[in-house]
């Protein structure tokens, strides 16, 4: 695992923008795994401009996303759905047909899991997996006890989930309490995988999943097992770490990072 700690918000969004951008670039047939919540909005919108910009071309791309409600149809303007198309996908010229979120409406829970396990398969695998964490340590919808070779499946969500995103609900009674999500194992399937955590209220945590013991209390503790796992944090998340010092060296010294400094 890398930690990369940047000195505002505003540069580790952009230096996680441009890892998925030149990640495209590098491999136009690439497969994205993408995240949905509020730290992934600016991502979305540097993506954007960068497209705009035509730096980058999403026409061969596909992309998986972690998680989707179960109960919200995709244009009910609170689903994963919705939020995808609205941030990302109408914006640049992905083939919609190309991008997939499990079905929140699906009548059967464990064909729909089943059903996406075996489309990211199909796919050949997830290349990139972007990740956001939730104050409660979970990655997707992977709430505390998620077991780390879990898969696709429904996950009831804890009222501490509830309690961070029912908010984004206009009435927050209607978030729903249970989600389908890609589990742990499938998340560890993936090629590579960036997890961007900003602001100080996810110091804490963060300082737990890279630092702490691999549990499965916070799932976000499996990255550990991952064998090209990065972590951006932004100065306020990074506040807690203890490696503060070689995390920064590493990305002063190695010359992966030399192309990525300037951000
Ligand atoms: C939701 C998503 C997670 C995301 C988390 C953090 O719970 N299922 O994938 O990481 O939100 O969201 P935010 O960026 O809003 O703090």
């Amino acid at each position: 695992m890398q930690v990369i700690i940047r000195p505002t918000t505003e540069s580790a969004v952009a230096l996680t923008a441009k890892l998925i951008t030149d990640a495209v670039n590098e491999n136009p047939g690439i497969v994205l795994g993408l995240a949905t919540g509020r730290t992934m909005e600016a991502v979305y919108a540097d993506i954007v401009k960068a497209y705009k910009n035509k730096e980058v071309d999403f026409s061969a791309c596909k992309s998986f996303n972690l998680d989707e409600y179960i109960g919200l149809a995709g244009d009910d303007k609170n689903s994963y759905r919705y939020y995808m198309n609205y941030h990302l996908f109408d914006k640049i010229n992905i083939k919609k047909q190309n991008t997939y979120l499990p079905n929140g409406l699906a009548a059967d829970e464990k064909e729909e899991s089943a059903r996406y396990e075996w489309a990211i398969k199909a796919a050949g695998g997830v290349d990139i997996q972007l990740l956001g964490i939730g104050e409660d340590g979970h990655i997707g919808f992977n709430e505390p006890l998620s077991s780390l070779a879990s898969r696709t499946r429904a996950k009831a969500l804890t009222p501490e989930t509830y309690q961070q995103n029912s908010p984004l609900f206009d009435n927050p009674e209607d978030m729903p309490k249970r989600a389908f999500t890609m589990g742990v194992g499938t998340i560890l399937d993936a090629k590579r995988v960036i997890m961007l955590v900003t602001g100080a209220k996810k110091a804490d945590i963060v300082a737990k999943a890279v630092e702490g013991p691999v549990t499965s209390m916070i799932s976000a503790s499996a990255l550990q097992l991952h064998r090209n796992a990065i972590v951006i944090v932004d100065e306020a998340a990074a506040a807690k770490l203890q490696g503060k010092e070689y995390y920064n060296w590493i990305f002063d010294n190695e010359p992966e990072w030399e192309a990525y400094r300037n951000i």
